[in-house]
């Protein structure tokens, strides 16, 4: 593992993007001091340029709840610390615009998510997560990544889009390529990023156009090629709306389900009292797993004009990076912030769904499928023990797992 010099990190030029500290795990003392010293912090110099750190709770919802002045869209730049138009998928997601663009394309949409159409998807998510646990193999290494996180999750995301089943597992490969927006400005690696970004719009909107064709369903897909602020998208604008609901529902989903396995090996006690009184537990187990984990590090905003935040100059054009992992571990919100705790009564006010008006569409189906997981868990008495070293993703955007070494054993006989 990467070891870190953090006494050596100057704070005037502390660059916490770094991949390396991502993939260490390393980043926790460095945000704890931000937070205390300096909680808006100018980094003049990254991979990603000069950017600003926003790392307490209050402030990052003081950026979000002013979208006119602190810009989404990806003209200026978009939602996170990589210049969107440096890269040659420009993916003109509803997440990257600003209202009244935003509202409209995100109005098509919402109503796939409702609690009303979430409750009909219930059913098939619970007997997914059973086939999945039981098929596990009982005392032999494996990894939880592979093996449960990435099927269960893309198990929900086809039957959401009513993508055709056999050809699932594309979904995962195309929206780690999507959401590959850090890689920077490497040639090789993007010509890759786009040959997949493209697979996928092409399959995507051979079903698009078939959907449209025939009369409207509660697919998501349905639902957009027979709304109005959808119907005709150019290219970019197509793609957009395929990898947002694709990535956002994906690699978040997928770095939740291997993040509880994290806390419960950390927090065994914790875990001992989920399982035996999940009906009280199991949602909270599920939210406190989410602000944890933080599977979105951050997201990005763009000064529209120049403003004083918070005592700090900041200029037009400059990105501010709202660091969602520093502020679900604000002590003045979260009091104990690192410890996982299922009982704790605010867990539900994290912002690893965001806030303000790009406040995450799918944060109650997310919350559904892990707190499914869990209870599925608890009633098979399951124990998943870490038995090698995690491996995570090397990004400040995607935070994540890559390998999970587990075993599991169950109590239920
Ligand atoms: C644990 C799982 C998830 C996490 C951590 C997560 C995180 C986020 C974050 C941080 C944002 C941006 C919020 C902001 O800018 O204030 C967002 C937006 C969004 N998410 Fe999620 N997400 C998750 C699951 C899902 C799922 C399952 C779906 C799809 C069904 C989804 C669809 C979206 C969409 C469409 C947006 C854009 C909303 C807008 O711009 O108005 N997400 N999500």
């Amino acid at each position: 593992m990467t070891t870190i010099d953090l006494d050596r990190e100057a704070l005037e030029s502390l660059d916490v993007s770094r991949a390396e500290l991502w993939q260490a795990n390393a980043w926790r003392p460095l945000f704890t001091r931000l937070r205390a010293e300096d909680p808006v912090s100018y980094c003049p110099e990254s991979f990603f340029g000069p950017y600003w750190s926003i790392t307490r709770y209050d402030d990052i919802v003081a950026v979000e709840s002013d979208p006119a002045t602190f810009s989404s869209s990806w003209e200026h730049g978009g939602i996170v610390i990589f210049d969107m138009q440096d890269t040659g998928v420009q993916l003109r997601m509803f997440i990257a615009m600003d209202d009244p663009e935003h509202a409209e394309k995100r109005k098509a949409v919402a109503p796939a998510v409702t609690p009303s159409e979430i409750a009909k998807l219930t059913g098939a998510l619970r007997q997914r997560t059973e086939d999945i646990l039981d098929g596990l193999p009982v005392g032999e290494p494996f990894d939880w990544v592979h093996n449960v996180s990435i099927p269960l999750t893309t198990a929900m995301i086809a039957t959401l889009f009513d993508f055709p089943w056999e050809e699932r597992d594309k979904l995962p490969e195309w929206s780690d390529w999507a959401a590959k927006i850090d890689i920077g400005p490497d040639p090789v690696l993007n010509a890759e990023r786009e040959r997949h970004v493209f697979e996928m719009a092409a399959r995507f909107r051979e079903i698009y156009e078939e959907r449209r064709a025939a009369p409207p369903k509660a697919d998501l897909l349905s639902m957009m090629a027979h709304s109005d602020s959808y119907g005709d998208m150019d290219e970019q604008r197509f793609i957009g709306a395929i990898a947002l609901l694709l990535v956002g529902g994906n690699d978040t989903t997928r770095n939740s389900m291997s993040g509880l396995i994290d806390q419960i090996n950390k927090f065994p006690d914790a875990w001992a009292q989920v399982k035996s009184d999940p009906a009280r537990l199991a949602s909270g187990a599920a939210t406190e797993t989410i602000r944890l984990q933080t599977p979105i590090a951050h997201m990005r905003r763009t000064a529209t004009r120049d403003v004083e935040f918070q005592g700090k100059q900041v200029s037009k054009g400059d990105k501010l990076v709202l660091w969602y992992n520093s502020g679900n571990r604000d002590e003045a919100v979260f009091p104990d912030a690192d410890r996982w705790n299922p009982a704790r009564e605010n867990s539900r006010r994290h912002l690893s769904f965001g806030y303000g008006i790009h406040r995450c569409l799918g944060a109650r189906l997310a919350e559904l499928q892990v707190a499914t997981l869990v209870e599925e868990m608890a009633r098979r008495d399951m124990e998943v023990k870490i038995v090698g070293e995690p491996e995570r993703l090397p990004s400040c955007f995607t935070n994540g797992f890559e390998h999970l070494p587990v075993t599991v054993s169950r109590g239920d006989g």
